[in-house]
């Protein structure tokens, strides 16, 4: 298959990319491919919603402020610049494109609070905001002729010089398109494109604790590292502190911050409020802080999980802005306005990932890549709530501009070779592969997680090896299956995770080593 565009990932970056090049060029191919269905992506998932200046209270320098504190020192100043001023844009767009956020008695925004905001900023669809932006994106998407949209498509890697035969030998690497397994008749496609975007998301699943849909396995950020693209800070994964505590759950359901913005506390299971302890900002410090300080107190007591206490708000504007909350606490026998919520920390988002410049390019020529995958250098060593899906947007955006003046250029005579496997797993190597992926996560939430060590992650990594070459023996044998390449993906990433962990030399944001300063 040929196209000009090839995006691989269907949640906000990859759409937002696919709506702007294809209105741009009615003429050009797009292609859009996913893993699993429509609703696989951590956007379809997101509860509190966008922060965007709005409060004539607010403004611009306020948010950047906010956004470098949480980033403890580490974001990238322009780029934090950049992407707060691009925010009322993306409102724009994303009310253009038909997304219906929240609006107030008086027709303004309503706008929620979280972690580390000095100031209510953050638009919402009630507690279902990537739900609401997912649908309206795949509608737009829908009205364009030039999309081809596939979902359950899984890229397994980047088509890269490493492909070609004889190898050519050149100091920097272009991508020529991917390689993409169809899960429903097992054939691999190759797709020629003349720009490829990684829009993968994250990689919450290599943590047995984590609120991150089945799909966030690191994919693209695999598929980069494997091609030699940069990759940067994965050491910085921000952990979630409050997902509704129940050990039969996996993914483990998020209990939005703006619930904690909307005035709930945490306790203690004996119902002491912790939080002022930790940080002045109490409930509403930045996440790496709430969750540090929830880790403490579990080790300290020898507790499972710690109480969110919402009962003191008001029933209606809890039912109003929290419904979905508060149904999947009625089916596990809460009553949230009756009793607390019981509560501990999961994995939750990636801040590192693929190097981009301010346009999403990569290291690799004709690869761009935006969103959860990526390392733009918005958030430093710990993301402020509700930014994401705000970088999402906007280098989902900035990488369609650039890719726009590059498309004309790229040369697309070149004929990329085909993948040269056949054949699926067998049923016996399906079960060593999930034996493996459970061991993985174990080892990543047991020694890689809120707060690490020097044998921790020595520990992880030995760990690590022996579980990559029991699976680079199954992949030799060149047989694939989408389990199989995720559970590469996922050692891939975790072994990233472990290493530049240990390069780390000080404790920063999210990043936390009882044996450093
Ligand atoms: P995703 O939305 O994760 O999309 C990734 C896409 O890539 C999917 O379509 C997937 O199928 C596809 N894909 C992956 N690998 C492959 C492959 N090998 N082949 C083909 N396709 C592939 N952020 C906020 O700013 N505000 C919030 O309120 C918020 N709430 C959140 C709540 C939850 C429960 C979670 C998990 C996250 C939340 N986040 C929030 C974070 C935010 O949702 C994500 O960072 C953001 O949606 C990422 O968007 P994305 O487009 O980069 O990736
Ligand atoms: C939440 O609603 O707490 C998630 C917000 C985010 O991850 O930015």
């Amino acid at each position: 298959m040929e196209v000009d565009f090839l995006v691989i990932g269907s949640g906000l970056a990859g759409l937002t990319y696919v709506i702007k090049v294809a209105e741009k060029f009615p003429d050009k191919k797009v292609l859009v491919v996913a893993k699993g269905g429509q609703e696989d992506s951590n956007t379809h998932f997101a509860q509190g919603g966008v922060a965007i200046v709005q409060l004539e209270s607010d403004s611009f320098e306020k948010h950047v402020q906010d956004t470098l504190t949480a980033g403890d020192g580490l974001c990238d100043e322009k780029i934090v610049r950049m992407v707060i001023r691009e925010g009322p844009s993306c409102l724009s767009d994303l009310v253009n494109w038909g997304v219906d956020f929240d609006k107030d008695s008086k027709g303004q925004y309503d706008l929620g609070k979280e972690g580390g905001h000095s100031q209510n900023r953050v638009v919402h669809h009630k507690d279902i905001t990537g739900e609401e932006i997912s649908r309206a994106l795949i509608e737009r998407l829908d009205q364009l002729n030039n999309v081809k949209y596939l979902t359950e498509h899984f890229a397994i890697d980047l088509i890269t010089e490493h492909h070609f035969e004889p190898r050519t030998i050149s100091d920097s690497v272009t991508c020529y398109g991917a390689y993409i397994l169809n899960e429903i008749n097992d054939q691999i496609i190759t797709v020629r494109s003349g720009i490829t975007v990684l829009a993968t998301g994250g990689i919450g699943q290599i943590y047995k604790q984590t609120t991150n849909p089945l799909i966030a396995t690191g994919d693209g950020i695999a598929m980069a590292y494997r091609a030699k693209a940069n990759i940067k800070d994965l050491e910085f994964v921000q952990f979630h502190p409050t997902a509704l505590y129940d050990p039969k759950e996996s993914p483990s359901f998020l209990i939005s911050e703006a619930v904690r913005g909307a005035g709930a506390i945490l306790r203690t299971i004996d119902g002491r409020a912790f939080m002022q302890d930790y940080d002045p900002r109490a409930d509403l410090a930045p996440r790496d802080i709430v969750a540090r300080a929830i880790d403490t107190e579990l080790k300290n007591r020898g507790d499972n999980y710690v109480l969110l206490d919402c009962t003191f708000i008001d029933n209606d504007t809890f039912s109003t802005h929290f419904p979905n909350i508060k149904s999947r606490c009625l089916e596990s026998g809460i009553d949230v306005h009756e009793s607390p919520i019981p509560v501990s920390p999961a994995a939750h988002y990636v801040c590192g990932g693929i190097s981009v410049d301010e346009y999403g390019q990569t290291s690799i020529r004709n690869l761009f890549a935006c969103g959860e995958c990526s390392r733009t250098g918005l958030h430093g060593g710990n993301r402020l709530a509700s930014n994401s899906l705000l970088e999402a947007f906007v280098f989902g955006e900035r990488a369609a501009s650039q890719s726009s003046k590059l498309i004309e250029k790229v040369d697309l005579k070149i004929t990329a070779p085909n993948w040269k496997s056949t054949g699926t797993v067998t049923s016996k190597e399906q079960i060593l592969i999930s034996h493996n992926r459970n061991e993985l996560r174990e080892i990543m939430q047991n020694y890689v997680g809120i707060v690490r060590s020097n044998e921790r992650l020595e520990r992880a990594l030995k760990r690590l090896k022996l579980i990559y070459l029991e699976t680079e023996g199954l992949y030799k044998k060149e047989k694939i299956s989408v389990e199989l390449c995720e559970l590469r993906n996922m050692i891939a990433v975790a072994y990233l995770v472990v290493t530049l962990s240990q390069k780390r030399l000080e404790n920063c944001g999210g990043y936390y080593n009882i044996d450093l300063k």
